[in-house]
């Protein structure tokens, strides 16, 4: 079966505190999604790349994506969670994928992706029954709060994962998934939610979600210390 990724890439970035959605802040003077797609792109274990922007994009086509040719399909029917983008993604490629076919999906938000991130995930799930996804072991002590802001109590982190992506499943056990738990804030809880157990990859923290405005300086120190 093949596989394929789908990157949602619709979101407002409402806590950057900038104008510009987060996908098209400069980063090493491109747009930082360029990074994303371009390691997508030219992975070897990926036939296809699809990303979801917002219906209203109107930054998109001031670009030139040629470089990337027809590996790269740009699909405008976000939706207003990051769950609906990619269900809204998964239906508009129902024509052109199998109900075995794997999906990767992966936040436009996360730039500094490495081409071993990808092959190791692909590696160790491409015979699972499920999928599972990127994750790297909790380094932080957790606290819960109360609703004074103080401790009510502390989450022991051992065994404790922070989810990344890509994530990866099966086209059609992924859209089943999302279209009867569409509150989810990853593709894993929904598959979770149908009583499956999707596997954790570890990969590494340098594969960073941009959230922050510090996040982009890290973001450029990473590819800039991998690239040089
Ligand atoms: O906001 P957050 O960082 O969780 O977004 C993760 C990814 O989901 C980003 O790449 C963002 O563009 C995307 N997203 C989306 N549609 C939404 C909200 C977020 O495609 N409605």
């Amino acid at each position: 079966s093949r596989c394929f990724a789908i990157v949602p890439a619709a979101g407002s970035g409402s806590r950057m505190k900038s104008e510009h959605p987060k996908q098209y802040l400069p980063l090493l003077g491109e747009p930082l999604i360029r990074h994303t797609l371009g390691v997508l792109c030219a992975s070897p274990v990926i036939d296809r790349v699809y990303v979801v922007l917002s219906v209203g994009d109107q930054e998109w086509d001031r670009h030139d994506w040629r470089p990337f040719g027809d590996r790269l399909v740009p699909l405008f029917c976000g939706g207003v969670s990051r769950a609906e983008s990619v269900l809204n993604g998964l239906r508009a490629i129902a024509e052109h994928t199998a109900e075995s076919d794997w999906i990767l999906v992966h936040d436009a938000a996360r730039p500094c992706l490495a081409p071993w991130h990808i092959e190791t995930l692909v590696h160790e799930l491409i015979h699972d029954e499920v999928g599972g996804i990127l994750a790297v072991p909790v380094a932080d002590t957790l606290k819960r709060e109360d609703s004074t802001h103080r401790i009510a109590d502390t989450v022991a982190r051992d065994g404790l994962w922070q989810a990344q992506t890509p994530q990866m499943f099966r086209y059609v056990m992924l859209k089943r998934a999302l279209e009867s738990a569409r509150h989810v804030t990853d593709e894993a809880s929904a598959i979770e939610a149908m009583g499956l157990r999707p596997r954790l990859v570890r990969g590494d923290p340098t594969n960073l979600k941009v959230t922050y405005p510090l996040d982009l300086h890290l973001a450029e120190w990473i590819l800039q210390h991998r690239e040089g």
